[in-house]
C-alpha cells in the first residue's frame, strides 16, 4: 500500500532493513513514546502554542484497539518499552484501562507514563495494578502562586499528593522541571531537596524552541552548563553518576560528591544534545509516527490500520519511519522556526 506520509514518501523500491529498529546512523530504537491525548488539564506557559490549541477531534484518535494493534506490531520488531505521554495522558478517558491493555501485549516489558500529576492522587494505585513501573512528574515550582501562573491554573498541593501517592503505590518517580531564569531559578536547590526528602531524583530539562506561545516569555531558557553553575554553589559539588543503564532517557546524572545517593538529572537538548544516542520514535494520539521530535516527517500508523493495512503494511510504515529519521534536531539553527508541531501534541 500507500504510506500516509508527512515529507517525502518512500520510493516503490524501498525495502525495509533486516532490523527495521535500526536506523541509517546505527542507533537502536529502543522504546516508543505513546501520546494518548493532546489535551491537557493544565496550559503550561511553555507549552501552550502561540495560535492556541487544536484539539484533534474524538474520531481522529486511535482508539485503544488500534494503538494495541500498533503496539503489537512495535514489540514484535522488539520495542520493549513503553512511555504514555499526552498533552497529559491521564485525561483520556479509560487511560487506566488502557495502560493495562498496552502492559499486556505480548513483548511489552514496561510501561510507564509522564503525567502532570494532577491526577494522580485516585489514579496511581490502579496505574500500579493496571501494570504501570513508573512516573515521571513534571514539577517545575514548589510555590502555590507560582505553578498556578505556570500552568494556568494547577494547585501544586494535588500534585504533591499526587506524587506521594505514586510512590506509597510503588511507582518509580522522577520528577521534572523545566529550568527558566526568573521563573524558577531561585528553586532549583528547593526542588532538589524536595525530591531527595522522597528519596527521587530531580531533572532539570533545557527548554526547546518546540512550541512555546504566546504566553511563554522568550529569552529565559538556562542551559545545562548555567544549571550545573546554580547547583554546585546551592547544593554542593556535584560528579557524574551511573544511574540508569538499560533503556535509558535522555537526562545525564549526576550526584553530590559528599552524598551519593542525592542524585539530579539535566536533559541538555539544546547546548548538549543527545541526538547521537537517540533510541526513541513517538507516536502522537492521532497515529502520526515521528522518528524525531525535533523535525514534521511522519507516516500515520492510524491511516495504515484504517485502510486495512496488514501487520507487514504497519512493520513496513515503522521501517520506513526509523531508516528516514534525521541525524539530529536543528534548533539552533532553525531558531524554533521549524517543526511546526507542538510540544502538547507529541508529548516531549
Ligand atoms: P526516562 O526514560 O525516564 O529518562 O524519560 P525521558 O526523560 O525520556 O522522558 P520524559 O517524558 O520525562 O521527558 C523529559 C524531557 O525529555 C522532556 O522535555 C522531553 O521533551 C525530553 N525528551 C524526551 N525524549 C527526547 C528526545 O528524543 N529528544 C529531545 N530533544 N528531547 C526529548
Ligand atoms: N521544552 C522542554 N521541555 C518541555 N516540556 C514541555 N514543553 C517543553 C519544552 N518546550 C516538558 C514538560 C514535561 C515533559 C514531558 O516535557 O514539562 O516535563
Ligand atoms: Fe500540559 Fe505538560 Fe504541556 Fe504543561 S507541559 S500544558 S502539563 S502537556
Amino acid at each position: 500500500m500507500t504510506l500516509p506520509v508527512v515529507g517525502a514518501g518512500p520510493p516503490s523500491t524501498f525495502v525495509a532493513p533486516d532490523d527495521p529498529l535500526r536506523d541509517r546512523f546505527a542507533r537502536q530504537v529502543r522504546y516508543l513514546r505513546v501520546s494518548v491525548t493532546d489535551r491537557c488539564n493544565f496550559a503550561c506557559t511553555y507549552c501552550v502554542p502561540d495560535d492556541g490549541i487544536a484539539h484533534r477531534p474524538r474520531a481522529e484518535l486511535c482508539t485503544f484497539e488500534e494503538l494495541e494493534r500498533i503496539v503489537a506490531v512495535f514489540a514484535a520488531l522488539g520495542v520493549r518499552r513503553l512511555r504514555l505521554t499526552g498533552g497529559e495522558p491521564t485525561v483520556r478517558a479509560g487511560f487506566v484501562e488502557l495502560a493495562g491493555r498496552l502492559r499486556r501485549v505480548p513483548g511489552i516489558d514496561e510501561v510507564v507514563l509522564t503525567t502532570n500529576g494532577h491526577r494522580l492522587p485516585e489514579l496511581a494505585r490502579p496505574l500500579a495494578d493496571a501494570g504501570v513501573a513508573g512516573a515521571n512528574v513534571s514539577l517545575d515550582t514548589l510555590d502555590p502562586a507560582r505553578f498556578a501562573a505556570l500552568t494556568s491554573g494547577g494547585d501544586v498541593t494535588r500534585v504533591i499528593a499526587g506524587i506521594d501517592a505514586a510512590l506509597a503505590a510503588g511507582l518509580a518517580v522522577k520528577l521534572n522541571a523545566v529550568a527558566l531564569a526568573g521563573v524558577n531559578d531561585d528553586e532549583l536547590a528547593a526542588l532538589c531537596r524536595f525530591a531527595w526528602a522522597r528519596g527521587v531524583v530531580m531533572r532539570f530539562i533545557e527548554h526547546m524552541p518546540l512550541s512555546s506561545g504566546a504566553l511563554y516569555d522568550r529569552g529565559r531558557e538556562l542551559s545545562a552548563a548555567a544549571i550545573r553553575d546554580h547547583l554546585a554553589t546551592e547544593v554542593g559539588a556535584l560528579e557524574p553518576s551511573d544511574r540508569e543503564r538499560g533503556i535509558a532517557g535522555p537526562a545525564r546524572y549526576w550526584r553530590l560528591v559528599d552524598a551519593p545517593a542525592r542524585e539530579v538529572g539535566i536533559i541538555s537538548a539544546m547546548t548538549e544534545h543527545f541526538c547521537d544516542a537517540c533510541n526513541r520514535v513517538r507516536l502522537t494520539a492521532d497515529g502520526q509516527l515521528h522518528a524525531c521530535l525535533g523535525h514534521d516527517d511522519a507516516v500515520n500508523l492510524r491511516d495504515v490500520v484504517r485502510a486495512g493495512g496488514s501487520d507487514d503494511d504497519l512493520a513496513r510504515a515503522i521501517a520506513w519511519s526509523v531508516h528516514g529519521k534525521r541525524e539530529g534536531h536543528e534548533f539552533q539553527r532553525s531558531g524554533g522556526g521549524a517543526p511546526t508541531k507542538h510540544m502538547i501534541a507529541m508529548g516531549g
